[in-house]
């Protein structure tokens, strides 16, 4: 071996260490911040915000399959988006999320930048109808949260742009809100392995695409 590339050895023997203690320091301080931002206002959200049992469950679906690739539909003022990128912090990963109310969308802009998240979201303001067709994905995690009406629209829409073995959830299927015909075409879908998440108190459905 030529000195030069002793050389180039030690340095990045000694480098590594301190690379990875750094970025470690990050990773420690991001979820800190993060944590602060989500107790502090787990009171505050007024907005049809999910609670943060429910932040919680989409955080874990995220991480537990290491998921990278995001959208969600209905961003409110972020609530949920700041659960979803901070998994997304955690697997290397980014998310996609739509909104139609400008007062909301800067809300939820404000909120993610505050919860030091921002580098994960990329928060566009607009009619999901639409926005959901020109988006070409793929995606390996949605978060459908919009318009109850609509449910069913957006998942024909996105059943060819969600990876196999990727997981498509829905709120509010378990308090009326989404209707049967919906719940019935991703429940008998050849495609989907569905379940509900019922220690959510408005109902998480799960539909993970076959692989
Ligand atoms: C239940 S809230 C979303 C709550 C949010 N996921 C959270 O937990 O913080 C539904 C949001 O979807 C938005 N929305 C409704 N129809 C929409 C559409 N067609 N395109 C985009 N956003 C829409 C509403 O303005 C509202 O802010």
């Amino acid at each position: 071996m030529k000195p030069k590339h002793i050389i180039i050895l030690l340095t990045s023997a000694l480098l590594f260490p301190v690379l990875t203690s750094n970025a470690q320091a990050k990773n420690e301080a991001l979820n800190a911040k993060v944590e602060r931002f989500l107790n502090d206002h787990k009171r505050d959200w007024r907005d049809m915000n999910v609670p943060y049992e429910d932040g919680k469950i989409l955080h874990d679906l995220i991480v537990k399959n290491g998921y990278t690739s995001g959208l969600e539909i209905g961003t409110s003022t972020g609530h949920s988006t700041i659960w979803l990128a901070w998994a997304m912090s955690k697997t290397g990963g980014k998310v996609i999320t739509l909104e139609l109310n400008e007062r909301r969308y800067k809300e939820a802009l404000k909120n993610i930048a505050e919860a030091g998240l921002s580098d994960y979201v990329d928060a566009r303001l607009g009619n999901a109808h639409k926005l959901v067709k020109e988006i070409p994905g793929p995606f390996d995690f949605v978060f459908s949260d919009a318009d109850k009406d609509w449910y069913k629209q957006y998942f024909i829409d996105l059943e060819s742009k969600l990876k196999a073995g990727g997981c498509f959830t829905t709120h509010n299927v378990a308090d009326g809100q989404a209707n049967a015909d919906f719940l019935n075409y991703v429940k008998s879908h050849p495609q989907f392995t569905t379940t509900i998440d019922r220690t959510s108190r408005a109902g998480i459905m799960i539909s993970y695409k076959k692989k």
